[in-house]
């Protein structure tokens, strides 16, 4: 919550029907802590007022290069110089085409050569206009230069046609703005996530499966992507939106997952592109030894008992298959363990069990830890045997210190923990 306080954003608002949009951005910002300074070009202002902008964002309307009212009449430098970021939003063709080439004739454009720090440029306008070859290479030229993009997104334009050039959503726009200001110091890295509950199916209408949601690795998922990582998140059926900008593989069952895990793994260790495996999912042990083709009928006789199997074990295939990459980098494996009772116990037994460099304890039976919930209570029991315990927090910060402690551990070198 505390990440836009105090956060100076500069708002370029463009001439496209997407304007509109950019009034929740601004209220959004501003619940969260931000200052909003909004520069519109001449034409947004035909899409909205500045007397609106100026209502929603609390503060002067800023349109006019040339404000004789303004001390210096240098408003274009003060403002390039004291925004955390600039956001571009919508950012049209023709704002993208000027920014290409430099132009600076209005206070939007001089404001944008004049800035040296980051900006996001969210664009919005027709299809064919964003998918015009002018319009791409000046995007290549704009990322090349290192503004970084959001969207457009596919659906339907105000035009009446559908296609890509919507304005991303106010929630993934805000999402990649926090990354620009983020620190990065997961740049190259990739992690392999996996997350949410498996379903082993009795028949075509009944499953076996547990109460996991997905929260604690979609939040560990979100950090990593927050640091600069690059995620792939191997989940199970989850009713959760999936963070912005990892790769993501659903999967229904065990063994769905398992194979799913073990070809990222085994492409992505031959090609030293892992480096950290987080595996928070609730795996089914166990799946019924017959799915049957048809529903099970309801009968005393059917009602004795299920006959199961045992799920291929994930986190021991890999503690197992570490040793075998001689020569490589051995990517860093992190647990779960979801205990009842004799929590740190029982996860040593796990860990001598199924080595791992390390395992995170949660108590699913201790109040506000566990499934479901918004907030996690971990115990940390590293390969090397020391143990940390850390408070009742928000899944959310429980991700964020947990990508914190990888990373610090992928700055070291590190072996196989057998
Ligand atoms: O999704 P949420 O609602 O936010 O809940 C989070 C959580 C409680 C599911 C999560 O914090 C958690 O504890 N995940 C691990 C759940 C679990 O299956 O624990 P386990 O102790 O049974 O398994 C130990 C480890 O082996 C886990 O990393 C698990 O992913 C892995 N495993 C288990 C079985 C199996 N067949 N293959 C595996 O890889």
């Amino acid at each position: 919550m505390d990440f836009w306080r105090n956060k100076e954003i500069v708002l370029v608002v463009g001439g496209g029907i997407a304007a509109c949009r950019t009034l929740d951005l601004i209220r959004r910002l501003k619940e969260l802590g931000a200052g909003v300074s909004v520069v519109g070009t001449e034409a947004a202002t035909r899409f909205v007022t500045p007397l609106t902008f100026q209502a929603i964002s609390g503060r002067p309307f800023h349109g006019d290069l040339f404000d004789p009212t303004l001390e210096g009449g240098m408003d274009h430098i003060r403002l390039a110089r004291e925004a955390h970021l600039v956001i571009i939003a919508p950012a049209t063709a023709d704002l993208l085409a000027k920014m290409a080439h430099g132009l600076a004739g209005d206070l939007a454009t001089a404001m944008l050569l004049a800035r040296t720090g980051p900006v996001l440029a969210a664009p919005a306008m027709n299809h064919a206009m964003w998918s015009h070859p002018a319009t791409q290479s000046n995007v290549t030229v704009l990322t090349g230069r290192g503004i970084q993009f959001c969207g457009p997104e596919a659906g339907s334009l105000a035009c009446g046609e559908e296609g890509v050039g919507r304005l991303a959503t106010v929630e993934t726009i805000m999402e990649v703005a926090r990354r620009c200001l983020e620190p990065q110091p997961l740049t190259g890295r990739h992690f392999l996530l996996t997350a949410g509950p498996t379903r082993e199916e009795l028949d075509p209408v009944r499953y076996l499966s547990n109460h996991s949601s997905g929260r604690m690795g979609f939040a560990i998922a979100q950090a990593a992507l927050r640091a600069g990582a690059r995620v792939t998140l191997v989940h199970g059926p989850v009713a959760i939106p999936s963070p912005y900008g990892a790769k993501t593989i659903p999967v229904t069952s065990a063994r769905e997952m398992h194979a799913a895990v073990m070809a990222v793994w085994d492409r992505d260790t031959a090609n030293d592109t892992l480096d950290a495996v987080v595996l928070t999912a609730a795996v089914a042990d166990f799946r019924p030894a017959r799915r049957e083709a048809e529903k099970i009928k309801k009968s005393l006789d059917s009602a004795g008992h299920i006959e199961l199997q045992a799920n291929p074990d994930i986190l021991l295939e890999l503690s197992q298959r570490q040793p075998t990459l001689k020569n490589r980098n051995i990517p860093l494996v992190i647990g779960f363990a979801a205990e009842t009772g004799m929590a740190l116990e029982r996860a040593r037994e796990k860990m001598s069990r199924k080595p791992c460099h390390m395992l995170v304890i949660n108590d699913v039976s201790e109040e506000g830890s566990g499934f479901g919930v918004a907030t996690n209570r971990v115990t940390l029991l590293h390969h090397t045997h020391e143990v940390e315990t850390w408070p009742l927090m928000t899944k959310e910060e429980v991700g964020k210190r947990l990508v914190a402690s990888i990373t610090s551990s992928l700055s070291h070198p590190f072996h196989p923990v057998h």
